[in-house]
């Protein structure tokens, strides 16, 4: 399986890929403005932002690795989960509740694992039972999404602790919050009692750093450990570094983007609700929406792309049938989305 990058469209409104659709905070931009040429011509120190990003999250510098991007960090830590072990015959294997984020499967194959998808439930129900039960002597690594992408479901706090007591202790357990700031959701504070549950965090969402590259991983230090020895030594680049120790502390650039997001949630319900489409309430930056009753789904993005809209055609994901997700970001970008929406969606 190989990640298809999807379709882009020159100057269209972008609400195909969860992006922060307000372009990030202008601290960041100026901060990377300031970075002199002898910066550029030096291999970058991360002693700053690694002693910031700490602070940010409450945890120490041992219990946290940066990366390039929370993809870097999933993929570093697939590969040394699947190291860690030799004792059982066959391919480590890599549960993956679905529908899931399609970078997971990517990078167990990178790493020559095997996928074992756990089947969705009806209306995305947590997957808790058979997770558990699809644990064998072979299995490496469970990658949990919290909230999920594409459905925006939360998992139960009940259900992650339920999967840990459930799971031997060599096993690593990722929690991927890459969509925490939309919903304030976490198990950071319960980490301390689970030595192999690693929580994955991004700033490319609410922060809008995607195409700066920022994420990171937070857990024991132990577990951490081969974990910072398979990322580059300096796999952030010094504008990376820059921006991203600003954008930690525009905490006003934060809570204006959280604020556009969640009304821009509540507009895409509500034109929903208006055309009697099926959605599922997200508690991230985006919303999935079963368009079947209005038509073909991919012939409903390929309409949208007409108006210069991209949006996500999510059909073909497991339990998604006739389903597009759609970027909750800037209001005014929410609003010209429901627009079109509601010229192709309309209740005949
Ligand atoms: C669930 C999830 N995890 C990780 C990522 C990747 O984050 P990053 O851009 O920091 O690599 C995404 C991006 O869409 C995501 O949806």
């Amino acid at each position: 399986m190989s990640y298809a990058r999807p379709t882009d469209r020159a100057g269209a409104l972008r609400l195909h890929l969860n992006e922060n659709t307000g372009g990030c905070s202008r601290a960041v931009i100026e901060a990377i403005r300031q970075i002199s040429a002898d910066e550029v011509a030096y291999y970058p120190d991360y002693t700053a932002l690694l002693r910031e990003c700490a602070a940010y999250f409450g945890v120490t510098e041992s219990q946290l690795v940066l990366t390039n991007g929370l993809d870097e960090g999933l993929l570093a830590l697939t590969v040394t989960a699947f190291r860690l072990k030799h004792a059982s015959p066959g391919l480590p294997e890599a549960i993956i509740p679905t529908p899931a984020f399609e970078m997971y499967s990517v990078f167990v194959n990178a790493a020559g694992g095997k996928v074992v998808s756990v089947a969705p439930r009806p209306d995305f129900e947590f997957q808790t039972r058979e997770v558990c039960d699809a644990v064998t002597d072979r299995t490496r690594i469970i990658f949990l999404t919290n909230p999920n992408n594409p459905t925006g479901q939360l998992i139960p706090r009940d259900a992650i602790r339920e999967i840990t007591r459930g799971t031997p202790s060599d096993v690593t357990i990722v929690i991927d919050e890459a969509y925490y700031d939309f919903c304030g959701e976490t198990f950071l504070a319960e980490l301390g009692g689970h030595s192999n549950v690693v929580i994955g965090r991004t700033f490319a969402k609410a922060h809008g750093l995607a195409g700066l590259r920022a994420g990171c991983l937070i857990g024991d230090p132990a577990r951490l450990a081969p974990v910072r020895d398979a990322v580059p030594p300096y796999s952030l680049s010094v504008f990376a570094a820059a921006g991203w120790r600003a954008a930690l502390r525009d905490r006003e650039y934060l809570d204006w983007y959280r604020a556009q997001v969640i009304e821009s949630r509540e507009l895409l319900y509500a034109a929903c609700t208006r055309l009697g489409l099926p959605y599922w309430k997200s508690a991230g930056n985006f919303v999935l929406i079963d368009v079947r009753k209005s038509g073909e789904p991919g012939e409903i993005v390929r309409a949208f792309a007409e108006r210069g809209i991209l949006v996500r055609d999510r059909s073909r994901d497991p339990g998604c049938a006739g389903c597009i997700r759609i970027t909750a970001g800037v209001v005014r970008h929410t609003e010209i989305v429901v627009e079109a929406l509601e010229g192709l969606c309309a209740v005949p």
